[in-house]
């Protein structure tokens, strides 16, 4: 399997760093793993016999960008020069998440999708704005686009949902998608502090991000929401079809009075029909201890489906990070890998 990663942040250096770790695990299933490029914003590494992975992890130490990598490293190895080039059999696409236009995302993995190429991505911003048309292209070019990563790493909700789902009506989808908010709620209830210095707490213990807008504003909840509703419930919906509602209003007086009543706040992203309209939400949501979505706690995430036939059915915990993110990814390769196709 010839390789093509572009995007050398958190993610990608994890998933480099996972196929080293994983070599073993790789030779046992038999897959031939050769990784041809790698891009950043700046250039790439292209090696048309296998980047040396070993190297590249300690380089990936230094914090140069690729360009400076001696042995392939240049800031002409672009993504037009990959597509030109061709040779790969899959793209590992983790460029920034962009949920107002999918870019870069969606032109990388259109391109590679149009010559034939599998697609792994975890950028929700081209799954949640355009997944029926890139889906719909890489069924017509007989390759996998997949995107196990973008609704909460680890929690295998999009592909549980897919695989384990198949077949049933899915009626309602309900979950906690977002570790940073459910990290921040809990201090709050715990230690008994404001927002602002949970927040401080979660961006101390590398938690959230410094500019964690996207996080407790909603915006990384409704995106995931959407992206499960769109695949799973075979919607059309935009960010504007869901009403978004963060954290970041929440008093210590709030969690307090919830408390006091046996109640524990939530971000909650959810999709249900109401008088036959799909209304999607996301918003925080003061949950009884018998609601399942209650007990997911700490960093934890977790999803709930209900189905007309297969019942109701939750899935919870999963690590989170980087190094989850990108065993995510791995995950999405090995299926490729094991299905053939
Ligand atoms: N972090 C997580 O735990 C996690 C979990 C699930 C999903 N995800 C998703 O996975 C993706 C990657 O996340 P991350 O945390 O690794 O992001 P990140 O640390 O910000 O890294 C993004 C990478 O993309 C590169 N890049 C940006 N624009 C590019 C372009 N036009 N062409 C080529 N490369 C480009 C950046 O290069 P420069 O450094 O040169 O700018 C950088 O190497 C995101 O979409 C994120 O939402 C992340």
């Amino acid at each position: 399997m010839r390789l093509a990663l572009i995007g050398n942040g958190g993610v990608g250096k994890a998933f480099i760093q996972l196929l080293l770790d994983k070599s073993g695990l790789l030779l046992k299933e038999k897959m031939d793993v050769q990784v041809n490029y790698v891009l950043d914003s700046k250039g790439g590494i292209y090696n048309p016999a296998g980047i040396d992975l070993m190297r590249l992890t300690e380089f990936n130490h230094s914090g140069l960008p690729l360009s400076r990598f001696s042995g392939g490293g240049s800031d002409q190895i672009t993504f037009n020069l990959l597509l030109a080039n061709g040779g790969v059999d899959v793209l590992v696409e983790l460029t920034p998440s962009n949920l107002l236009t999918g870019e870069p995302g969606i032109t990388h993995i259109e391109s590679a999708l149009q010559m034939g190429w599998h697609v792994i991505t975890g950028n929700k911003g081209p799954v949640m704005l355009a997944w029926h048309n890139l889906n719909r292209i890489a069924s017509d070019k007989g390759v996998r686009l997949m995107v196990g990563c973008t609704t909460g790493g680890a929690l295998p909700a999009i592909n549980g949902g897919l695989i384990d789902l198949a077949g049933a009506d899915i009626l309602s989808i309900e979950g906690v998608l977002n570790g940073t908010t459910n990290f921040i709620l809990e201090e709050m209830e715990e230690d008994r502090c404001t927002y602002e210095e949970a927040l401080v707490k979660a961006q101390q213990a590398g938690i959230a991000e410094t500019n964690p807008s996207q996080d407790v504003e909603g915006w990384d909840t409704a995106a995931k929401i959407l992206i499960l509703t769109n695949i799973l419930m075979n919607e059309s919906k935009l960010l504007q079809d869901v009403a978004v509602k963060g954290i970041t209003a929440l008093t210590p007086q709030d969690i307090r009075e919830a408390a006091n009543n046996g109640l524990k706040i939530k971000l909650v992203g959810r999709a249900s029909f109401q008088d036959d309209q799909l209304i999607i939400s996301v918003r925080p949501e003061a949950l009884p201890p018998e609601h399942p979505l209650s007990h997911a706690n700490g960093k934890n995430k977790a999803v709930r489906f209900v189905t007309d036939t297969l019942g109701e059915l939750m899935i919870t915990g999963g690590a989170s990070g980087t190094r989850a993110a990108a065993a995510a990814i791995l995950r999405d390769l090995l299926f490729i890998h094991r299905t053939g196709r």
